[in-house]
């Protein structure tokens, strides 16, 4: 079955530690082709996005070692540059392996990538950056090649500061002949991991988390072992358990510095919360109140990963909250699934006008992507009787193991 089963109304109250960050983890894994050696990950999170892009390794030669959250990636030799569409299609980080493929190789034969349906997330400007250092594509019968005799750096303008596209141009630029200067970077806490992961590496990078990013290609990097950070996304997540709830949580290796716009907004919604380095432990007690006006926007602005659960949030809050999404246009898909329960939403181009309801009602819900599922499991938590979401495999993408962080916090759930 591929279900999650929730009886709600219990109030959560305990500890739990976040695991390493998906988006976090995905570029570095790319990123470990470049490295004519051994890259070992720690705290490298269990979740089936990881499963695909260490199988795409796998499959063009990598030597992998798994033993938990630690992996060791052996890229000494990459026998093959084309990838199989199994994994490829399934995710959006198979993208990544572009850059770095040309990097390492000089060319890549691979199909267009999937991911989460939350938009159109074309790919025009990952080929545009990567042309202008010497990448031709050819549209092949189903995916994509890309060539290029020399890679070389030069000015790389993007017009949207795209998540992928910067860390697509940095993976490329590691090894390219003189200095790539990136303008319009997106400053993402995933563009300074994997811009830190490759420094370690031996790369030679500055400007990671500004706009202008500056890339002077090396030789070659040289073996790394590295701890991934802790992820922002589903630290929230679980802050939000908290607040639906009205219960206490703390959370334990939390990237609290990434967090300041959600806690703000949580504050805004009657939160008490305290912080320490790493620590973080909100009060969800008094945390009822809706929130007139909040937008999607990059970092360090509010992420539109969080929006769904915010939504979720909001459907039991006192009074009218609009949340505005600026980053993709198909991000509102469970708003008839959290109609089922109850919740009264209206969605009026990119914006929802979210009124809070006394109470939701659970039902079986369908999860239709990675974070609108994880927010339909929040609404279940928040339902009187039983909420029963479908279609776990979408969660299984980013959360380890939701029902194991959630049941020790006091919930009632379970797989079924
Ligand atoms: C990354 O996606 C994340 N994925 C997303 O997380 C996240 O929502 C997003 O950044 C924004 O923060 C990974 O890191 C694997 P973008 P990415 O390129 O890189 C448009 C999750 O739930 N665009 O910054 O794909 C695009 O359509 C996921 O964990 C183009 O038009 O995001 C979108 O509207 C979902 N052309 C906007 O830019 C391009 O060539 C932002 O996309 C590239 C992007």
């Amino acid at each position: 079955m591929d279900a999650i089963r929730i009886c709600g109304g219990n109030t959560l109250c305990g500890e739990v530690s976040i695991q390493g960050s998906k988006n976090g983890t995905l570029p570095l894994l790319a990123a470990s082709v470049l490295v004519k050696g051994k890259t070992v990950l720690r705290n490298c999170p269990e979740i089936t996005d990881v499963d695909h892009m260490l199988k795409l390794l796998e499959y063009v030669g990598c030597k992998i070692t798994r033993n938990r959250r630690t992996v060791e990636i052996d890229a000494s030799y990459i026998r093959r540059t084309d990838f199989p569409s199994e994994h490829a299609v399934v995710m959006r980080s198979s993208i990544m392996l572009l850059g770095a493929m040309l990097g390492r190789m000089g060319e890549i034969s691979t199909y267009y990538p999937g991911g989460c349906v939350i938009g159109e997330r074309p790919i025009d400007m990952h080929m545009g950056a990567l042309s202008q250092m010497g990448v031709s594509f050819t549209e092949t019968e189903s995916g994509l090649r890309a060539v290029s005799t020399g890679l070389h750096g030069g000015l790389v303008k993007l017009d949207f500061p795209s998540v992928g596209a910067t860390e697509n141009v940095i993976l490329a630029a590691v090894l390219a002949k003189g200095e790539t200067v990136v303008e319009g970077c997106a400053k993402e806490p995933e563009i300074v991991e994997l811009c830190n992961f490759l420094i370690q590496a031996g790369a030679k990078i500055t400007g990671a988390g500004e706009s202008i990013i500056r890339i002077v290609g090396v030789e070659s990097l040289k073996e790394i072992c590295y701890r991934i950070m802790p992820d922002r996304i589903v630290a929230g997540t679980y802050l939000l358990a908290a607040v639906m709830t009205r219960g206490i949580v703390v959370l334990n290796d939390a990237p609290v510095s990434q967090m300041q716009e959600l806690f703000r907004i949580l504050q805004q919604m009657g939160a008490d919360i305290a912080l320490a380095d790493q620590w973080v432990c909100l009060n969800g007690e008094h945390a009822g109140k809706a929130v007139p006006n909040i937008k999607t926007s990059v970092y360090p602005g509010f992420p539109t990963d969080l929006q769904s659960a915010f939504m979720a949030a909001f459907t039991v809050a006192k009074g009218c909250s609009i949340i505005e999404e600026t980053i993709f246009e198909s991000r509102f898909k469970i708003v008839s699934e959290l109609s089922k329960m109850g919740a009264d939403v209206n969605i009026i181009g990119n914006r929802a006008m979210i009124c809070g309801v006394d109470s939701l009602t659970g039902c079986p819900v369908n999860a239709m992507e990675l974070r609108g599922g994880a927010a339909l499991v929040l609404a279940g938590l928040a339902a009187s009787g039983t909420t029963i979401v479908e279609n776990k495999h979408f969660i299984d993408r980013g959360y380890e193991d939701i029902c194991r962080d959630l049941g020790a916090l006091g919930a009632n759930i379970r797989y079924v």
